[in-house]
């Protein structure tokens, strides 16, 4: 605006300008016709004068060539005289020389050539002189009054020419500022917000996902800045959920590491408990386990502060929890606020100062086993993907529970079938001693009784009584050793020391015993250690080759050590008989195991290694 108003000044300025000097021009023109006429006027009086004084005709041409002149002259000058007073004038002056011509200066040139004497006289002169006069006094005025003219011109010029160079000043300064002020702005408005944008796409490339451009601009750059963001917002998610995932799946390494090792169930309850906790970005994490009479009972915890829930202990169903809710719901479940919930695990979370849970089931089998929870302490909810990470890890935990449960099943059944053929064989050895062997020890004792009564001259036939006493006899001591494989019946009277002593004094190879057990041990374990020696004593004769047997029994904490060692050929291999494969059974029935460590030519090594407080045992 300012601008514009300074070149419309000056542009008006230049106009009035040019206007005036052109007045200016032509008052300098009008002076010089002025001049020129007035010059025209002095040839008029001066030829008329030099031919009244010389009389001859040559004089009289300035006079002829000014009178033919002045008409067309003075037209020029009336013309270019702007002021009607100056035309006016110049109309008088040539009126009044038209009259000088016609009244004085032709009938003088008549008179002269006349000869009148009236042509030189005082009177004719002094009128002539006093036309002339006049009309000088005409031009002075003319003169005078255009000279006013051109002067006011002048200073009209003067003025504009000012106001020009005012105007243009003020335009160029104005036009400067401008410049500068709009250089500023687009400096600020549109370069330092790219050099920001270039920036921050720098640190942006370099991993800090979190740069926000100040928001703010308007047009382009304000669209610009809010694209950055809404493109920095987008790339930070992407990051947030890869990690995530990647978070998610590594903890499902984990848990599924745990579960194919198929350790203890409680570590990998904890391990999952805590993978959820961090996961879902919760306080606290609880796993329970529902119970048949209608309670849950905390199997595992974990807690984003190290604090301490309360693990094994059991609460009731009533009013409002997650455990509560899945019974009902089978699936997933949330509770966004315990503030006004009724029952004890309401009251327990009021305490702990969770606002909100989130739970899954953990199915095992289609059986509802149990819950896993995550509680927060905010107000924040928890993100919808929540639930469906629980549900991985339940689905891992209710695969290991079911591992769990099936292989102590088969644990179990195992046990069961070992005690079960235990039992029948420590039956019929007692049948045997207490039945057939003593039917038959008292059947040799009837016949000895009745050999010794014979009347003499049998010989005969006590020679074949006594004959059949002996193969009585033999009969026993068979039935006796089938009885002891049967069943180890010196187990149950003087423990492993007794027994092993008794194995060690049939061997066939000599045998370094060294027991050292105190007392009883549990009687699967000694019956498992018994055949253990037993087997292997009995395959060092029958496939080692062996010069030497050392036996070493001992108690290693809660579990007894029993390594057979023999120094004969080596080469053991369970899968060619069934005597190692019974071992391996009779020992992981009990929750123990067997190993053989056999090389060819440098003996065999058999260790057994039988826990003291098998649950199963
Ligand atoms: N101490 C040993 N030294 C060398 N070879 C052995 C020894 N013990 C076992 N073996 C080898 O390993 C195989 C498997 O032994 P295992 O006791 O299981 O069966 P077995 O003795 O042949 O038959 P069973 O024990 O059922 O009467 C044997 O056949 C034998 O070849
Ligand atoms: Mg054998």
């Amino acid at each position: 605006m300012l601008v514009g108003a300074a070149f419309a000044v000056l542009l008006i300025a230049i106009s009035d300008l040019r206007t005036s000097g052109r007045l200016v021009a032509r008052s300098r023109s009008t002076n010089a016709a002025a001049d020129r006429l007035e010059e025209l006027v002095i040839d008029l009086e001066t030829g008329v004068r030099g031919y009244v004084i010389a009389r001859q005709e040559r004089f009289l041409k300035p006079w002829k060539a000014a009178r033919a002149a002045f008409p067309t002259r003075a037209k020029t000058l009336e013309r270019l005289a702007e002021e009607p007073g100056q035309k006016q004038r110049v109309r008088s002056i040539d009126r009044d020389v038209a009259a000088y011509i016609n009244e004085y200066s032709v009938p003088l040139v008549e008179a002269v050539r006349r000869n009148s004497p009236a042509a030189r006289s005082i009177a004719t002169t002094e009128e002539g002189r006093q036309r002339i006069d006049a009309l000088r006094t005409e031009f002075d005025r003319f003169k005078s009054t255009e000279r006013d003219l051109l002067s006011s011109r002048q200073r009209r010029d003067d003025r504009n020419a000012g106001r020009a160079v005012a105007g243009a000043t003020v335009g160029l300064a104005g036009s400067i500022v401008l410049i500068l002020g709009f250089g500023g702005y687009l400096v600020r408005a549109i370069v330092w917000p790219l050099r920001r944008a270039s920036r921050l796409s720098r640190q942006i490339a370099a991993g800090s996902l979190g740069t926000r451009m100040q928001e703010g601009s308007v047009g382009e750059i304000g669209a610009l800045e809010r694209s950055f963001n809404t493109m920095a917002a987008s790339l930070e998610h992407d990051r947030e959920e890869r990690r995530r995932l990647t978070d998610e799946q590594a903890g499902l390494r984990r848990v599924a590491t745990l579960v194919a090792q198929g350790g203890p169930p409680d570590q990998m309850f904890s391990a999952v408990t805590r993978e959820v906790g961090l996961l879902s970005g919760a306080d606290l994490a609880r796993m329970e386990r529902y119970e048949a009479d209608g309670t849950v009972i905390g199997v595992a915890q974990w807690s984003k502060h190290d604090e301490q829930l309360a693990v094994g202990r059991r609460f009731s169903l009533e009013g409002v929890s997650i455990a509560a809710q899945v019974v009902e719901t089978r699936g997933p479940v949330r509770v966004d606020s315990f503030a006004e919930a009724a029952g004890q695990i309401a009251d327990e979370a009021r305490q702990l100062g969770i606002r909100s849970s989130v739970g899954c089931p953990i199915v095992v089998e289609g059986q509802l086993w149990g819950v896993i929870a995550a509680s927060s302490r905010t107000d924040v909810p928890f993100p919808a993907e929540t639930e469906s990470q629980m549900a991985e890890f339940t689905e891992l935990v209710a695969t290991a529970i079911a591992n769990a449960e099936s292989q102590a099943e088969l644990r179990a059944s195992r046990a069961r079938i070992v005690a079960a053929s235990d039992l029948t064989r420590r039956r019929i050895e007692r049948d045997l001693h207490d039945g057939v062997q003593q039917r038959l020890v008292s059947l040799a004792l009837g016949l000895r009784a009745a050999t010794s009564e014979m009347p003499s001259g049998l010989d005969e036939v006590e020679k074949e009584l006594t004959n059949v006493a002996s193969g009585l006899g033999g009969v026993l001591d068979d039935l006796r050793e089938v009885s002891r494989g049967i069943h180890p019946a010196i187990l149950g009277q003087g423990g492993i020391g007794p027994a092993l002593r008794t194995l060690a004094q049939r061997s066939k190879i000599p045998v370094e015993l060294d027991v050292r057990v105190e007392g009883r041990l549990p009687e699967p374990v000694e019956v498992a250690a018994y055949y253990v020696v037993s087997e292997a004593l009995t395959n060092a004769a029958k496939h080692a080759r062996a010069s030497n047997v050392s036996v070493a029994v001992e108690v290693h904490g809660s579990v007894l050590r029993v390594v057979v060692r023999d120094d004969g050929d080596g080469g053991a291999d369970p899968n060619r008989g069934s005597g190692l494969l019974g071992l391996k059974d009779r020992a992981e029935a009990i929750g123990g195991r067997i190993s053989v460590v056999s090389p060819h030519g440098a003996g065999t090594t058999l260790t057994a290694e039988l826990p003291l407080d098998d649950e199963t045992g």
